[in-house]
Protein backbone atom coordinates (compact mmCIF):
# COMPACT_ATOMS: atom_id res chain seq x y z
CA UNK A 1 0.00 0.00 0.00
CA UNK A 2 1.37 3.22 -0.96
CA UNK A 3 1.09 6.73 1.21
CA UNK A 4 0.23 8.44 -1.42
CA UNK A 5 -2.59 6.74 -2.54
CA UNK A 6 -4.58 6.21 0.83
CA UNK A 7 -6.66 8.69 2.02
CA UNK A 8 -6.69 10.10 5.06
CA UNK A 9 -8.14 13.22 4.75
CA UNK A 10 -10.94 14.21 7.31
CA UNK A 11 -13.33 17.06 7.68
CA UNK A 12 -11.61 20.22 7.88
CA UNK A 13 -10.01 20.91 11.09
CA UNK A 14 -11.96 23.94 12.48
CA UNK A 15 -12.15 23.61 16.12
CA UNK A 16 -10.64 26.63 17.58
CA UNK A 17 -7.15 26.20 18.73
CA UNK A 18 -4.98 29.95 19.03
CA UNK A 19 -1.19 28.57 18.74
CA UNK A 20 0.66 30.40 22.09
CA UNK A 21 3.31 32.88 20.92
CA UNK A 22 6.52 31.62 21.82
CA UNK A 23 6.87 34.75 24.24
CA UNK A 24 10.91 34.55 24.87
CA UNK A 25 10.51 30.81 25.96
CA UNK A 26 10.69 27.50 23.57
CA UNK A 27 10.09 25.37 26.52
CA UNK A 28 6.48 23.00 25.73
CA UNK A 29 5.24 24.83 22.68
CA UNK A 30 3.53 23.65 20.39
CA UNK A 31 5.15 24.80 16.43
CA UNK A 32 2.64 24.54 14.35
CA UNK A 33 2.73 28.76 12.46
CA UNK A 34 5.10 30.92 11.68
CA UNK A 35 2.73 33.29 13.16
CA UNK A 36 4.25 32.41 16.96
CA UNK A 37 7.22 34.01 16.08
CA UNK A 38 8.28 37.51 16.84
CA UNK A 39 11.69 39.03 16.41
CA UNK A 40 13.42 38.45 19.55
CA UNK A 41 12.38 34.73 19.23
CA UNK A 42 14.05 34.36 16.13
CA UNK A 43 17.35 36.23 16.63
CA UNK A 44 17.21 33.65 19.73
CA UNK A 45 16.59 30.75 17.53
CA UNK A 46 19.38 31.75 15.23
CA UNK A 47 21.84 32.59 17.49
CA UNK A 48 21.27 28.90 19.34
CA UNK A 49 21.28 26.97 15.67
CA UNK A 50 24.36 28.85 14.84
CA UNK A 51 25.84 28.10 18.28
CA UNK A 52 25.03 24.04 17.74
CA UNK A 53 26.31 24.17 13.98
CA UNK A 54 29.93 24.96 15.01
CA UNK A 55 30.19 22.68 17.99
CA UNK A 56 28.53 19.83 16.01
CA UNK A 57 31.61 20.74 13.24
CA UNK A 58 33.79 20.89 16.01
CA UNK A 59 33.30 17.36 17.59
CA UNK A 60 31.67 18.71 20.86
CA UNK A 61 30.07 15.76 22.36
CA UNK A 62 28.17 17.47 25.06
CA UNK A 63 25.73 18.64 22.21
CA UNK A 64 24.70 14.90 22.78
CA UNK A 65 23.34 15.21 26.23
CA UNK A 66 21.18 18.04 25.37
CA UNK A 67 18.19 15.80 24.63
CA UNK A 68 19.33 12.10 25.86
CA UNK A 69 16.57 10.10 27.38
CA UNK A 70 14.12 12.03 25.21
CA UNK A 71 11.58 10.59 23.04
CA UNK A 72 10.61 12.12 18.93
CA UNK A 73 8.33 10.53 17.21
CA UNK A 74 7.30 10.97 13.62
CA UNK A 75 3.94 10.99 11.84
CA UNK A 76 3.95 11.53 8.27
CA UNK A 77 0.99 11.21 6.23
CA UNK A 78 2.76 12.66 2.85
CA UNK A 79 5.92 11.82 1.56
CA UNK A 80 9.63 13.23 2.78
CA UNK A 81 12.45 13.22 2.47
CA UNK A 82 14.35 16.35 4.27
CA UNK A 83 11.91 17.21 6.67
CA UNK A 84 11.77 13.64 8.02
CA UNK A 85 15.00 12.42 8.09
CA UNK A 86 16.50 15.74 8.97
CA UNK A 87 14.30 16.18 12.11
CA UNK A 88 15.45 12.69 12.67
CA UNK A 89 19.27 13.81 12.49
CA UNK A 90 18.33 16.58 14.88
CA UNK A 91 17.33 14.39 17.39
CA UNK A 92 19.84 11.71 17.25
CA UNK A 93 22.88 14.46 17.23
CA UNK A 94 21.05 15.94 20.34
CA UNK A 95 21.24 12.42 21.86
CA UNK A 96 17.43 11.75 21.74
CA UNK A 97 16.58 8.98 20.39
CA UNK A 98 13.32 8.67 17.42
CA UNK A 99 10.12 6.06 17.08
CA UNK A 100 7.84 5.45 14.42
CA UNK A 101 5.21 3.09 13.33
CA UNK A 102 7.22 -0.61 12.23
CA UNK A 103 7.03 -0.01 8.52
CA UNK A 104 6.08 3.11 8.24
CA UNK A 105 3.04 4.90 8.63
CA UNK A 106 0.92 3.45 6.36
CA UNK A 107 1.07 0.59 8.89
CA UNK A 108 -0.33 2.91 11.64
CA UNK A 109 -4.17 3.11 12.73
CA UNK A 110 -5.01 5.43 10.99
CA UNK A 111 -5.37 3.04 7.82
CA UNK A 112 -7.68 1.03 9.54
CA UNK A 113 -9.57 4.30 10.01
CA UNK A 114 -8.54 5.70 13.13
CA UNK A 115 -8.80 9.26 13.33
CA UNK A 116 -5.96 12.03 13.95
CA UNK A 117 -6.63 12.86 17.17
CA UNK A 118 -6.74 9.14 18.80
CA UNK A 119 -3.76 8.62 16.70
CA UNK A 120 -1.99 11.65 18.01
CA UNK A 121 -3.20 10.88 21.40
CA UNK A 122 -1.74 7.29 21.45
CA UNK A 123 1.41 8.91 20.18
CA UNK A 124 2.03 11.56 22.78
CA UNK A 125 1.52 8.71 26.02
CA UNK A 126 5.02 7.57 24.44
CA UNK A 127 6.88 10.59 23.21
CA UNK A 128 7.46 13.84 24.36
CA UNK A 129 7.92 15.52 20.81
CA UNK A 130 5.97 14.81 17.64
CA UNK A 131 6.39 15.58 14.17
CA UNK A 132 3.47 15.61 12.48
CA UNK A 133 3.04 15.98 8.36
CA UNK A 134 -0.53 15.84 7.25
CA UNK A 135 -2.30 16.72 3.97
CA UNK A 136 -5.07 18.98 6.20
CA UNK A 137 -4.69 22.59 6.15
CA UNK A 138 -4.67 22.92 10.45
CA UNK A 139 -4.13 18.94 11.09
CA UNK A 140 -1.38 20.62 13.21
CA UNK A 141 -3.49 22.65 15.73
CA UNK A 142 -5.48 19.83 15.91
CA UNK A 143 -2.90 17.46 17.07
CA UNK A 144 -2.01 20.85 19.14
CA UNK A 145 -4.98 20.78 20.88
CA UNK A 146 -5.29 17.25 21.42
CA UNK A 147 -2.01 17.09 22.85
CA UNK A 148 -2.86 19.83 25.51
CA UNK A 149 -6.03 17.73 26.41
CA UNK A 150 -3.95 14.12 26.77
CA UNK A 151 -1.45 16.30 28.65
CA UNK A 152 -3.65 17.49 31.42
CA UNK A 153 -4.98 13.96 31.79
CA UNK A 154 -1.66 12.20 32.17
CA UNK A 155 -0.02 15.42 33.72
CA UNK A 156 3.02 14.99 30.93
CA UNK A 157 3.39 17.78 28.24
CA UNK A 158 3.79 16.26 24.81
CA UNK A 159 3.90 19.33 21.81
CA UNK A 160 3.86 19.27 18.51
CA UNK A 161 5.95 20.48 15.57
CA UNK A 162 4.49 20.73 12.23
CA UNK A 163 6.08 19.09 9.26
CA UNK A 164 4.02 20.88 6.85
CA UNK A 165 0.05 21.30 6.86
CA UNK A 166 -1.08 20.52 3.37
CA UNK A 167 -1.27 23.90 1.22
CA UNK A 168 -0.76 25.86 4.52
CA UNK A 169 1.94 26.03 6.75
CA UNK A 170 5.76 24.68 6.72
CA UNK A 171 6.70 26.76 9.52
CA UNK A 172 10.08 24.78 10.23
CA UNK A 173 11.10 25.28 6.62
CA UNK A 174 10.21 29.17 6.84
CA UNK A 175 12.68 28.99 9.93
CA UNK A 176 15.77 27.09 8.10
CA UNK A 177 15.27 29.30 4.95
CA UNK A 178 15.04 32.78 7.08
CA UNK A 179 18.65 31.39 8.65
CA UNK A 180 19.93 30.72 5.38
CA UNK A 181 19.13 33.96 3.88
CA UNK A 182 20.67 35.94 6.91
CA UNK A 183 23.41 33.13 6.67
CA UNK A 184 24.09 34.46 3.40
CA UNK A 185 22.83 38.21 3.17
CA UNK A 186 24.01 38.96 7.00
CA UNK A 187 20.67 40.47 7.48
CA UNK A 188 17.66 40.97 5.95
CA UNK A 189 17.33 44.52 5.38
CA UNK A 190 17.17 46.28 1.76
CA UNK A 191 16.47 43.20 0.20
CA UNK A 192 14.56 41.58 -3.33
CA UNK A 193 13.73 38.74 -2.46
CA UNK A 194 11.85 36.86 -5.39
CA UNK A 195 9.37 33.89 -5.00
CA UNK A 196 8.84 32.11 -7.97
CA UNK A 197 6.49 29.23 -8.92
CA UNK A 198 3.53 27.80 -7.48
CA UNK A 199 2.47 30.16 -4.69
CA UNK A 200 -0.97 29.05 -4.14
CA UNK A 201 -0.07 25.62 -3.05
CA UNK A 202 3.67 26.25 -2.05
CA UNK A 203 3.39 25.98 1.56
CA UNK A 204 6.67 26.84 2.33
CA UNK A 205 5.97 30.45 0.60
CA UNK A 206 2.63 31.21 2.84
CA UNK A 207 4.87 30.22 5.53
CA UNK A 208 8.52 32.00 4.48
CA UNK A 209 6.81 36.03 3.09
CA UNK A 210 4.84 35.77 7.06
CA UNK A 211 8.03 34.85 8.54
CA UNK A 212 9.80 37.61 6.48
CA UNK A 213 7.05 40.27 7.57
CA UNK A 214 7.12 38.75 11.11
CA UNK A 215 10.98 39.52 11.44
CA UNK A 216 10.69 43.37 10.56
CA UNK A 217 13.69 43.48 7.94
CA UNK A 218 13.52 47.21 6.61
CA UNK A 219 13.16 47.89 3.33
CA UNK A 220 12.40 44.42 2.00
CA UNK A 221 10.42 44.11 -1.22
CA UNK A 222 8.67 40.12 -1.78
CA UNK A 223 8.24 39.76 -5.65
CA UNK A 224 5.99 37.23 -6.48
CA UNK A 225 5.96 35.33 -9.67
CA UNK A 226 3.81 32.82 -10.92
CA UNK A 227 1.09 31.94 -13.15
CA UNK A 228 -2.52 33.88 -12.64
CA UNK A 229 -4.06 30.53 -11.41
CA UNK A 230 -1.16 29.76 -8.73
CA UNK A 231 -1.03 33.04 -7.19
CA UNK A 232 -0.41 33.52 -3.16
CA UNK A 233 -3.65 33.43 -1.25
CA UNK A 234 -5.01 36.76 -0.63
CA UNK A 235 -4.62 36.29 3.15
CA UNK A 236 -1.13 35.78 3.01
CA UNK A 237 -0.48 38.58 0.85
CA UNK A 238 -2.99 40.90 2.75
CA UNK A 239 -0.73 39.70 5.96
CA UNK A 240 2.25 40.57 4.73
CA UNK A 241 1.13 44.04 3.14
CA UNK A 242 -0.21 44.83 6.91
CA UNK A 243 3.32 44.96 8.05
CA UNK A 244 4.49 47.08 5.77
CA UNK A 245 6.46 44.96 3.50
CA UNK A 246 6.22 45.58 0.01
CA UNK A 247 4.86 43.00 -2.58
CA UNK A 248 4.25 42.48 -5.87
CA UNK A 249 2.85 40.28 -7.77
CA UNK A 250 3.71 39.06 -11.29
CA UNK A 251 3.43 36.85 -14.31
CA UNK A 252 6.91 37.17 -15.49
CA UNK A 253 10.30 36.79 -14.48
CA UNK A 254 11.88 39.35 -16.61
CA UNK A 255 11.52 42.79 -15.11
CA UNK A 256 13.26 41.48 -11.50
CA UNK A 257 15.58 38.40 -12.21
CA UNK A 258 18.00 41.03 -12.36
CA UNK A 259 17.52 43.04 -9.44
CA UNK A 260 16.84 39.91 -7.13
CA UNK A 261 18.95 39.45 -4.35
CA UNK A 262 17.28 36.45 -3.54
CA UNK A 263 15.40 33.88 -5.91
CA UNK A 264 13.63 31.49 -4.02
CA UNK A 265 12.16 29.04 -6.70
CA UNK A 266 9.66 26.25 -6.02
CA UNK A 267 8.08 23.56 -7.37
CA UNK A 268 4.42 23.22 -9.11
CA UNK A 269 2.75 21.01 -6.44
CA UNK A 270 1.48 18.38 -8.82
CA UNK A 271 -0.18 16.23 -6.36
CA UNK A 272 -2.71 19.29 -5.31
CA UNK A 273 -3.86 19.29 -8.76
CA UNK A 274 -7.48 18.00 -8.88
CA UNK A 275 -7.26 18.21 -12.77
CA UNK A 276 -4.31 16.78 -14.47
CA UNK A 277 -5.00 19.00 -17.53
CA UNK A 278 -4.67 21.99 -15.58
CA UNK A 279 -1.47 20.86 -13.78
CA UNK A 280 0.09 20.71 -17.36
CA UNK A 281 -0.83 23.35 -18.77
CA UNK A 282 1.43 25.40 -16.42
CA UNK A 283 4.24 22.79 -15.28
CA UNK A 284 6.22 24.24 -17.43
CA UNK A 285 5.91 28.38 -17.33
CA UNK A 286 8.82 28.80 -14.50
CA UNK A 287 12.15 27.10 -15.00
CA UNK A 288 14.70 28.05 -13.79
CA UNK A 289 17.96 26.86 -15.74
CA UNK A 290 21.55 28.06 -16.23
CA UNK A 291 20.47 30.20 -18.85
CA UNK A 292 18.17 31.96 -16.62
CA UNK A 293 20.18 32.48 -13.94
CA UNK A 294 22.50 34.00 -15.92
CA UNK A 295 20.82 36.97 -15.93
CA UNK A 296 21.07 37.28 -12.26
CA UNK A 297 23.53 38.99 -9.95
CA UNK A 298 26.48 37.20 -9.13
CA UNK A 299 26.13 38.07 -5.86
CA UNK A 300 22.15 36.95 -5.86
CA UNK A 301 21.67 33.50 -3.95
CA UNK A 302 19.27 30.71 -5.49
CA UNK A 303 17.68 29.07 -3.26
CA UNK A 304 14.56 26.05 -3.52
CA UNK A 305 12.83 24.17 -0.56
CA UNK A 306 13.59 20.76 -2.85
CA UNK A 307 12.46 18.20 -3.62
CA UNK A 308 12.93 19.59 -7.51
CA UNK A 309 11.99 18.09 -11.33
CA UNK A 310 11.31 19.81 -14.14
CA UNK A 311 11.11 23.61 -12.73
CA UNK A 312 14.56 23.03 -12.53
CA UNK A 313 15.55 22.24 -15.96
CA UNK A 314 17.10 18.36 -17.54
CA UNK A 315 19.48 16.69 -14.81
CA UNK A 316 22.25 18.67 -17.27
CA UNK A 317 21.16 21.85 -15.66
CA UNK A 318 20.26 20.85 -12.56
CA UNK A 319 24.51 19.93 -12.60
CA UNK A 320 25.37 23.16 -13.71
CA UNK A 321 22.72 24.97 -11.42
CA UNK A 322 24.24 23.01 -8.54
CA UNK A 323 28.37 24.05 -9.61
CA UNK A 324 27.42 27.46 -9.37
CA UNK A 325 28.66 29.18 -6.07
CA UNK A 326 25.03 31.36 -6.02
CA UNK A 327 23.09 28.14 -5.52
CA UNK A 328 22.46 27.19 -1.93
CA UNK A 329 20.12 24.84 -1.45
CA UNK A 330 22.36 22.22 0.11
CA UNK A 331 23.70 24.93 2.66
CA UNK A 332 19.64 25.45 2.90
CA UNK A 333 18.98 21.87 3.22
CA UNK A 334 22.00 21.12 6.07
CA UNK A 335 21.56 24.11 7.73
CA UNK A 336 17.39 22.80 8.25
CA UNK A 337 18.76 20.42 10.41
CA UNK A 338 20.44 22.88 13.14
CA UNK A 339 17.74 25.06 12.95
CA UNK A 340 15.80 21.47 13.82
CA UNK A 341 18.45 20.89 16.54
CA UNK A 342 17.71 24.45 18.03
CA UNK A 343 14.06 24.43 17.91
CA UNK A 344 14.00 20.20 19.24
CA UNK A 345 16.35 21.50 22.30
CA UNK A 346 14.19 24.59 22.72
CA UNK A 347 10.86 22.72 23.00
CA UNK A 348 12.03 19.77 25.06
CA UNK A 349 13.40 22.86 27.81
CA UNK A 350 16.95 21.54 27.15
CA UNK A 351 19.27 24.49 27.40
CA UNK A 352 22.23 25.34 26.32
C1 LIG B 1 8.50 21.20 0.53
C2 LIG B 1 7.20 20.73 1.15
O1 LIG B 1 7.05 19.55 1.48
O2 LIG B 1 6.35 21.59 1.29
N1 LIG B 1 9.57 20.32 0.73
C3 LIG B 1 10.25 20.34 1.92
O3 LIG B 1 9.69 20.19 2.98
N2 LIG B 1 11.56 20.58 1.85
C4 LIG B 1 8.37 21.66 -0.87
C5 LIG B 1 7.82 20.72 -1.92
O4 LIG B 1 7.40 19.61 -1.64
O5 LIG B 1 7.83 21.13 -3.07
Amino acid sequence: MSIATVDVRVPAFDAPYAPRPIGGNLTGRHIVSVEQFARGDLDDLFRRAANLRSRVRAGDKTVLKLCQRRIMATLFFEASTRTDMSFQAAMLRLGGEVIATSGGVQFSSVYKGENLADTVSAVGCYADVIVLRHPEVRSSYEAARQLDLLGARLGTHPVVVSGGDGIGEHPTQALLDLFTIIDFKHEADDLTITLVGDLVNGRTVHSLVKLLALYGARDLRLELVSPASLRAPATVIDFVRSRGVEVNERETLDAVIGRSDVIYWTRVQQERFADEAEYLAIADRFVMTPDVLARAPDDAILMHPLPRRHEMGTETDHAVLDADGRAVYFHQMQNGMYVRMALLAGVLGAAG
